[in-house]
């Protein structure tokens, strides 16, 4: 067979259940508005959830350190890569987390795939909620070892299969603020199991640095639990602007991983002017506070809009609001009618979530206003499906 004849069967096949993915072109920065097709209109689907991706002074930074560093980084960490901005960057990161150490990885992707799979091994066991991000779930069939998949944010879950599996060494590993729903993790009831059992807790915190905690340090801080946390993930692309991720842990998780990780060890460095984006981003997070309360407001205002509308948005509120659809094919036609209204807000569809809960991932940002809001509720309004007659505008 043709290798092209292949890879036509598959989209086509993909075409008819609805689930071949394409992407549309993007000019502009990764603000509240966003240009397609030579037209303005709002975003409602970026990660860019602080407004830091076009920040002047976050800007500002990277421009710099590409005068002074140049843009590429040269090798691996390992080897001449490994530019006193990463270390700067690594410091002021486990300030931030309250931990010993940190560790740069050059996507969150890459974190999560290098710190899994050199914790645990043939013979251990692994705990993962049903809805961690994919880069969790690659993570762990790299790792080789047993799998096993709990009840997404159910502690009883995951104490049946704690009790039920012996193992060498025991992970368990979890999203703290889920990617597709916006909800979050029973991260005590977690801790409070791994002691009980012996096992380490992954948190991945990719939604929540930033943006969740006083200090924007994820939810590990805001429910306190440092220090009975294993490993602390999180990115630098998504409320921070810019690129990349760490982990955070103690002095021997970093050396270890140092070593251990290959995503970490065979890759090259992080360039310098991402770097210094996001040390310049991580400094705004700590002494910006307002941004978190606007993004908050902003996910309220929506949740609220939506939910008035007929929508179905699970809450509780957060900057990531889940509008359920279920078909994929009419998530996306939901999808496109928004774009023609002006607003930007792209369907997910199976398998990045569960079969039968295709959705619109709404997310807020802090940099939106209270008329970008309601702009959003209004492109809504027009497209509701078959929503109770008593709330119909
Ligand atoms: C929960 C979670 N973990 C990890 C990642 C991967 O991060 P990155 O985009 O930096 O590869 C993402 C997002 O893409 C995510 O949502």
């Amino acid at each position: 067979m043709r290798p092209d004849a292949f890879f036509e069967e598959e989209l086509q096949r993909l075409a008819a259940q609805g689930l071949r993915r394409e992407m549309r072109v993007v000019d502009g920065a990764q603000g509240n508005r966003v240009v397609i097709d030579g037209r303005s209109v709002l975003c409602l689907c970026s990660n860019n959830y602080l407004g830091l991706a076009d920040d002047p002074a976050v800007v500002e930074a990277a421009v710099r350190a590409a005068r002074t560093y140049g843009v590429g980084a040269g090798g691996s960490r390992l080897v001449s890569g490994s530019m006193r901005l990463h270390h700067e960057l690594e410091e002021s990161l486990a300030a931030f987390k309250g931990t010993e150490r940190c560790l740069l990885f050059n996507s969150g992707y890459h974190a999560n795939l290098g710190t899994i799979a050199s914790l645990v091994d043939d013979g251990d066991a692994v705990f993962s909620d049903a809805l961690n991000h994919a880069s969790i779930i690659d993570g762990c069939r790299l790792s080789r070892a047993a799998v096993y998949v709990y009840r997404h944010a159910d502690a009883e879950s995951l104490e049946r299969l704690l009790q039920r599996v012996p193992a060498r060494r025991r992970l368990i590993v979890t999203d703290s603020i889920f990617s597709m729903d916006g909800d979050a993790a029973p991260l005590h009831r977690i801790c409070e199991l791994a002691e009980g059992y012996g096992a380490m807790v992954m948190v991945d915190e990719a939604h929540a640095t930033g943006v969740v905690g006083e200090n924007g340090a994820g939810l590990v801080e805001a429910l306190r639990l440092r220090g009975r946390v294993t490993v602390q993930m999180g990115t630098l692309g998504k409320a921070l602007g810019a690129f990349g991720a760490y982990v955070a842990g103690s002095a021997a998780l970093v050396d270890f991983l140092t070593n251990a990780a290959r995503p970490f060890v065979y890759t090259t460095a992080l360039p310098p002017p991402v770097v210094a984006a996001a040390a310049s981003a991580l400094a705004i997070v700590r002494n910006e506070p307002s941004r978190r309360l606007l993004l908050r407001r902003n996910g309220a205002l929506l949740g609220n809009g939506l939910r008035h509308l007929g929508y179905d948005v699970p809450g509780p509120d957060s900057h990531i609001l889940p509008v359920m659809i279920g078909d994929p094919g009419a998530t996306m036609r939901l999808s496109d009618e928004l774009l023609e209204r002006g607003v930007l807000a792209r369907g997910i569809r199976p398998p990045s979530v569960p079969e039968g809960t295709a959705r619109i991932r709404a997310t807020v940002m802090a940099t939106h206003t209270e008329g970008d809001i309601r702009e959003a509720i209004a492109a809504f309004a027009a497209t509701a499906p078959a929503r109770p007659a008593e709330l119909s505008p």
